[in-house]
C-alpha cells in the first residue's frame, strides 16, 4: 500500500489549515493510500539541535515524537504539510519542522530521498493573496531542494472574515490532489 505522510503545522486542531489538509488525506485514503499523519504541537517535538549528525547520517539523532518520521519519509511516495503564517512566515511548529528536516539533505545538500510527491498547504487572515509570498516560497523552494515534485500549493486567505468557511471548491480540489499524490 502505498503510504503518505503529513505534518500538521496549526496548533488549532480546527484551523483551516488543518481542514484542507483532513480534506486532502481523505482523498488519499480513498485512493487506498496508508495515511501517516504528525501533528508539529503535539508529543514536545525539539527544534534542531545544530549537532550536524545528520550531515553524516540519514535521520536525526534526537529521539522523540519526530523520529519515526524519517523512516515513514523514506517508505512514503508522497508527503503533505500544512502550515499556517504567522508575521510574514510559517508557524513555530512549521519552523521546527523545516529544521528537523536537515535529514532531507546529504552533505553536498544534494537530496537523500527523492522522487517524491509533495503538496503544501498555507493559510493566512488576510485576503491579499501576495502578502506572505516569501514565506510560502521559502517552504516549496525546500521541497524541492528535497528532489520532490510539488504538485500543488494551496493557501487560503481571508480567514479572518467572521464566519469564514474554506469554500467548497477549494475542499474539492485538495481532495482531488489527495487522489493524484497516490
Ligand atoms: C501569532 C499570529 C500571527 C499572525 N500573523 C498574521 C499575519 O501577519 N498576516 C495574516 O494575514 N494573518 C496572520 N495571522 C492569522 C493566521 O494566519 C490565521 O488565523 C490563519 O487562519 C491561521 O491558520 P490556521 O487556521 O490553520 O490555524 C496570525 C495569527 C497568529 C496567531
Amino acid at each position: 500500500m502505498k503510504k503518505i505522510v503529513a505534518f500538521r503545522g496549526s496548533p488549532r486542531a480546527s484551523g483551516y489549515s488543518n481542514q484542507l489538509l483532513d480534506a486532502l488525506l481523505e482523498g488519499a485514503k480513498a485512493a487506498g493510500a496508508e495515511v501517516v499523519v504528525c501533528d508539529l504541537n503535539e508529543g514536545g517535538i525539539r527544534g534542531c539541535q545544530g549537532c550536524f549528525y545528520c550531515r553524516k547520517h540519514d535521520t536525526c539523532v534526537q529521539k522523540d515524537a519526530f523520529s519515526p518520521m524519517y523512516r515513514h519519509i523514506q517508505e512514503a511516495c508522497a508527503v503533505a504539510a500544512a502550515f499556517p503564517l504567522y508575521f510574514g512566515q510559517i508557524s513555530a511548529q512549521g519552523k521546527i519542522w523545516v529544521d528537523r528536516m536537515y535529514p532531507m539533505f546529504n552533505e553536498d545538500f544534494s537530496p537523500r530521498f527523492p522522487g517524491k510527491k509533495a503538496v503544501t498547504i498555507f493559510a493566512q487572515a488576510k485576503d491579499d493573496p501576495t502578502v506572505m509570498q516569501d514565506a510560502i516560497d521559502s517552504v516549496n523552494g525546500l521541497i524541492s531542494g528535497y528532489g520532490w515534485a510539488l504538485e500543488k500549493s494551496f493557501l487560503i486567505a481571508g480567514t479572518v472574515a467572521e464566519g469564514y468557511t474554506i469554500p467548497e471548491s477549494l475542499l474539492k480540489e485538495a481532495y482531488q490532489a489527495g487522489q493524484q499524490l497516490v
